[in-house]
C-alpha cells in the first residue's frame, strides 16, 4: 500500500483521508482535529453536509499547518450556476486561503431551496467550464480541480470538451459497489479514484459480511481495517473512511497488504450482495448513468 498517489497535476494526494459526510456539527470538529493530531493528512468535505465551518474549526483547533494537509471540498448542486460565490463561500467557512481539490458533486444541476427541482436551465458542462476558468485565474486559490459521482457515460462527455482533465473522481466504492467500468476508464485517463462510503455507510452489513470477517481474522485486524485497505491496495486510488468516534479514526489508519486473491474475493461479494448507499433523488435528472442509481 502506498501512502500517497500522484495526481495528474502533479501534487501528491495522501490514500487514506476522514470522510465527513454525516458528521454532524458538534462532533465533526473533534472527529478533524483528533485525526489530525493523530497522523491523518487529508481530508474530505462539501458544502452539501453543511459542516465546512465546522470542519475549519477542527483543522484550527489541530495546530497541524494547512500546508501538511490535502484539503478537497465540493461545489453543490443548487451552486452550479454560481461556482465563483460558492467556491468563495467555502474557504471562508473553512478558513482556509485554498483548496487542494474542487470537485464538482454531482452532474446535476438543482435549483434553490426546498424541495431541489432539476434546474433544465442549465448544463453542468457549462459549470466545469466555469471550474476551469477559475483554477487557471487562481492557481493560489485551487491546487486542482475534479468531479464526483461520474459514471463512464458523463465522464466521456466531460472529457470531450474538458480542456483541464479533472484529477479526481471521487464515488461510492466497496464490495457491495465495485464499479468496475468507472475504476478502469478513469485509470486509462489517468484520473484517480477517491472511495467514498468504503465502509457501505451507517449499519454496513460488509462490517459482518463473512468474506470480509474472514480476512479480518487472518490479518488480525477489525472488519474496516479489510475494506479500507482494499482501495489502499488499489493503484491510483484514495480512500475516505467517515467516522466520529476516536478509537475508530485511530484503528482506520491500519493498512494491510491483501494480495490479488483476497481482492478478488472481496470484489465476488458484489454477485450476491450488491447494494449503493448513496443514490439521492435528483428528481429529474434520472440515474446519471448508474444502472443502480434512483
Ligand atoms: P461513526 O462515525 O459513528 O464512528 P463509510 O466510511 O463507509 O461512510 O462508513 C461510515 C460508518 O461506519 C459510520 O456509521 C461510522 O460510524 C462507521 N465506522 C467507521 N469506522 C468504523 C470501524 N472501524 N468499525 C465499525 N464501524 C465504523
Amino acid at each position: 500500500a502506498t501512502k500517497s498517489v500522484k495526481l495528474n497535476t502533479g501534487a501528491e494526494m495522501p490514500t487514506v483521508g476522514l470522510g465527513t459526510w454525516k458528521s454532524a456539527p458538534g462532533q465533526v470538529e473533534h472527529a478533524v482535529e483528533f485525526a489530525l493530531k493523530s497522523g491523518y493528512t487529508h481530508v474530505d468535505t462539501a458544502a452539501a453536509y453543511q459542516n465546512e465551518k465546522e470542519v475549519g474549526q477542527g483543522i484550527a483547533a489541530s495546530g497541524v499547518a494547512r500546508g501538511s494537509i490535502f484539503l478537497t471540498t465540493k461545489l453543490d448542486n443548487p451552486d452550479q450556476k454560481e461556482p465563483e460565490a460558492a467556491l468563495e463561500s467555502s474557504l471562508s467557512n473553512l478558513g482556509t486561503e485554498y483548496l487542494d481539490l474542487w470537485l464538482m458533486h454531482w452532474p446535476a444541476p438543482m435549483t434553490k431551496g426546498t424541495p431541489a427541482l432539476a434546474d433544465k436551465t442549465h448544463d453542468w458542462l457549462d459549470t466545469w467550464k466555469s471550474m476551469e476558468k477559475l483554477y487557471k485565474a487562481h492557481p493560489e486559490k485551487l491546487r486542482a480541480i475534479g468531479v464526483s459521482n461520474f459514471s463512464v457515460e458523463f465522464l466521456k462527455r466531460l472529457l470531450a470538451v474538458a480542456e483541464v482533465v479533472p484529477a479526481v473522481n471521487q464515488i461510492e466504492l466497496h464490495p457491495s459497489c465495485p464499479q468496475a467500468d468507472v475504476v478502469a476508464y478513469c485509470a486509462k485517463k489517468g484520473i484517480v479514484i477517491t472511495a467514498y462510503s468504503p465502509l457501505g455507510s451507517d449499519n454496513s452489513p460488509l462490517l459482518t459480511n463473512e468474506v470480509v470477517t474472514k480476512l479480518a481474522t487472518k490479518h488480525n485486524v477489525q472488519p474496516a481495517n479489510i475494506l479500507v485497505s482494499l482501495h489502499a491496495n488499489t493503484p491510483n486510488t484514495t480512500v475516505l473512511p467517515k467516522s466520529v468516534t476516536n478509537a475508530r479514526i485511530l484503528s482506520n489508519m491500519k493498512i494491510v497488504d491483501l494480495n490479488e486473491e483476497e481482492i478478488t474475493e472481496l470484489y465476488e461479494i458484489d454477485k450476491t450482495h450488491h447494494f449503493r448507499a448513496c443514490h439521492p433523488d435528483w428528481t429529474g435528472w434520472g440515474s446519471l448513468g448508474f444502472p443502480d442509481c434512483n
